[in-house]
């Protein structure tokens, strides 16, 4: 792998411990290109600019997917990667789905380790801080058709953040738009999804909430994410999630909550979850907790949910009643090298 470095490191001005979410991007970035039938030589260089016009194909029709995924340093400075093949997989999913080509492991994986390991002084050290890593794929040939692209490009990004500060957030189910559909791209992590759901969002701000619960398109009755997050609920004792699906992303902080909650002796039952379902609870006192759950933020919890113009106030939970609270410190000390790893997921 070729590997051009930078001349001098934008270190002594960004400080990676404190870095609020994807503003400072680290000195390096990979790029792989594919042209004529296969992908070329993985190049590391200093993250910049690229030289494109408007006609980029990605720009017109779309075909454009990323990832995210994070890197940890534990106190002797060791860094770690979560699960990663889980997000190589998940890419070459939304590839296969949006008609581009897949890509190797030794372009993701390797290239992410030489990256990481390159600009390892970018890995904030401060508890709950990580180096967020964003690769891409994009249809970089430039023409007008209205077809599969010959050509794209490849990149892996990183970018210190802040640990999220998880204040509970104000929620609308959205009971009119929709996020994704039978048979559409739902379970892929293709732009398209984003640039969609933004201006519900939007409406949902204007409206007094911080965030949306996307339910089904066909009756908008059952929850399927919350933001751009997949969704848990608490009723009683027992933690509800919708099962994956072709409109449900599966969601590698969703699996690994599971996962945790199961091994903690938590009940968790994968099923879905309609709005009368949250009713019924909340009349009777049950309904406990929501909360979303990404790589990003890792848990988001809710404090109100509305659905129309009935508002559900949850109880607030400390540290010790909550399932978030708990399971969120199980995830980071894991990620963080603080708890054994009984899963083998630290990389
Ligand atoms: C995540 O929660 O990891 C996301 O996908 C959010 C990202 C689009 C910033």
């Amino acid at each position: 792998m070729e590997i051009n470095k930078i001349q001098h490191s934008k270190l002594d001005k960004v400080d990676p411990n404190n870095s609020a979410f994807g503003v400072n991007i680290s000195d390096h970035m990979l790029i792989c290109v594919f042209k004529d039938g296969k992908w070329g030589e993985p190049v590391i260089m200093p993250y910049g600019g690229m030289n494109y016009s408007p006609a980029l194909m990605a720009i017109h029709y779309g075909q454009a997917i990323f990832e995210g995924m994070k890197a940890y340093k534990d106190s002797n400075d060791n860094v770690f990667l979560f699960r990663p093949e889980k997000n190589f997989e998940r890419f070459n999913k939304s590839a296969e789905r949006l008609a581009m080509p897949k890509i190797t492991k030794e372009i993701f994986l390797d290239g992410l380790l030489s990256l990481i390991d390159l600009d390892r002084n970018w890995v904030p050290t401060k508890e709950g801080n990580s180096l967020y890593i964003r690769p891409t794929m994009f249809a970089s040939e430039e023409m007008f058709s209205a077809r599969i692209s010959n050509e794209y490009t490849f990149a892996i990004m990183t970018s210190p953040a802040n640990s999220y500060y998880d204040k509970p957030l104000k929620i609308k189910i959205e009971d009119y738009y929709t996020r994704a559909v039978d048979g559409g791209v739902g379970f892929t992590k293709c732009a398209g999804n984003y640039g969609a759901s933004f201006y519900p969002t939007k409406l949902a701000n204007e409206a007094g909430y911080d965030q949306v619960i996307w339910t089904d398109s066909k009756e908008h009755l059952y929850f399927e994410e919350s933001g751009t997050m997949n969704v848990m609920v608490r009723i009683g004792d027992v933690l509800y999630t919708p099962p994956t699906s072709n409109t449900i992303l599966s969601g590698i902080t969703r699996d690994s909550l599971v996962t945790i909650a199961k091994h903690n002796k938590i009940e968790v039952k994968e099923e879905r979850i309609s709005v009368d379902d949250i009713f019924n609870a909340y009349k009777s006192g049950n309904l406990k907790e929501i909360f979303g759950c990404g790589t990003a933020v890792v848990i988001n919890r809710y404090s109100h949910v509305a659905y129309r113009d009935f508002i559900m106030e949850l109880p607030e939970l400390d540290e010790k009643n909550s399932f978030a609270i708990f399971l969120k410190k199980q995830l980071v000390d894991l990620q963080t090298n603080k708890s054994e790893d009984p899963f083998g997921w630290r990389y």
